[in-house]
């Protein structure tokens, strides 16, 4: 069956770029809700509806597995959903918990006990809602022990970035870099904790310098659904992709072909 990668609008796909590059064959159904978003700046019960609508449309799509390809969704909505709501044969996945394997040196899945890891101080760039949960250092915290992060709410860049405006994009990353920087100077490690903002990955990479290790989903979300398929061959399926949008399919096609830099082409969901 084709896997479901959702996301608020055009930031999953970053997620979907990776996983057609380590699994070229899987069929993957995208949904972006361009119509609601940004959802960094909704409340947690109206980003729980959206999350859940959105995963009742894939499941119209045969998508037995969805990967919930934003952070905001992941942080809010995940873990709720499958302790209340998930039915028995369907899963979600977040994308929150490989990054933070991959930050803690983990392999997918070690559930062991918290230890220290080389990495002590830690930058998180992400949406205000994903900064209010705390959910970053809470997951964190399962895994390793005498980590600092600092969390910086990045307002105003998915907006941006949905409206293709590059310029007022880098300068927002020029100054939440900035002020992140005055309250941990030295991070060894940051984490593009939003599924858009890899597209900027030079720009954090330029504003924090050449000494901070930044990580980026996509890569490490492909690599764990591969993990994931691996052990979970019923949810793997060949065959092509389709891209959806709860938004205007033609101007997302265009958004999308200029987020990507290659032709992307949307139908109504
Ligand atoms: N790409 C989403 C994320 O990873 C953006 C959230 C939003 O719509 O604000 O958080």
């Amino acid at each position: 069956m084709p896997v479901g990668v959702f996301d608020s609008g055009l930031g999953g796909l970053t997620v979907q770029q990776a996983i057609a590059a380590r699994l070229p064959d899987q069929s993957v159904v995208y949904l972006g809700d361009n119509k609601h978003a940004p959802y960094g700046v909704r409340d947690h019960e109206q980003i729980y509806e959206l999350t859940k609508a959105a995963v009742e449309r894939l499941w119209q799509e045969g998508c037995d597995l969805v990967i919930i390809a934003c952070n905001t969704a992941s942080a809010v909505a995940v873990k709720r959903m499958q302790e209340t709501w998930l039915p028995e044969n369907k899963r979600v996945l977040g994308v929150f918990v490989p990054l933070i394997e991959a930050v803690t040196e983990r392999q997918w899945g070690d559930n062991s006990a918290p230890r220290e890891v080389d990495v002590k101080q830690v930058a998180l760039f992400a949406t205000p809602a994903t900064v209010a949960t705390r959910a970053f250092q809470r997951e964190l915290a399962f895994r390793a022990i005498g980590v600092d992060v600092e969390a910086q709410p990045c307002g105003g860049l998915v907006d941006a970035m949905e409206a293709n405006d590059l310029e007022l994009a880098e300068a927002l990353v020029q100054s939440h870099v900035s002020a992140l920087l005055r309250r941990m100077p030295t991070p060894q490690a940051a984490v593009l904790g939003c599924t858009h903002y890899p597209i900027l990955k030079d720009c954090f990479q330029n504003a924090l310098g050449p000494n901070v290790e930044v990580y980026s989903q996509g890569t490490i979300v492909a690599k764990s659904l591969v993990d994931y398929l691996i052990r979970h061959p019923e949810f793997a399926e060949n065959g092509g992709s389709r891209f959806l949008t709860t938004g205007d399919a033609a101007k997302v096609s265009t958004a999308a072909t200029r987020f990507l830099g290659k032709q992307m082409e949307f139908q109504s969901a």
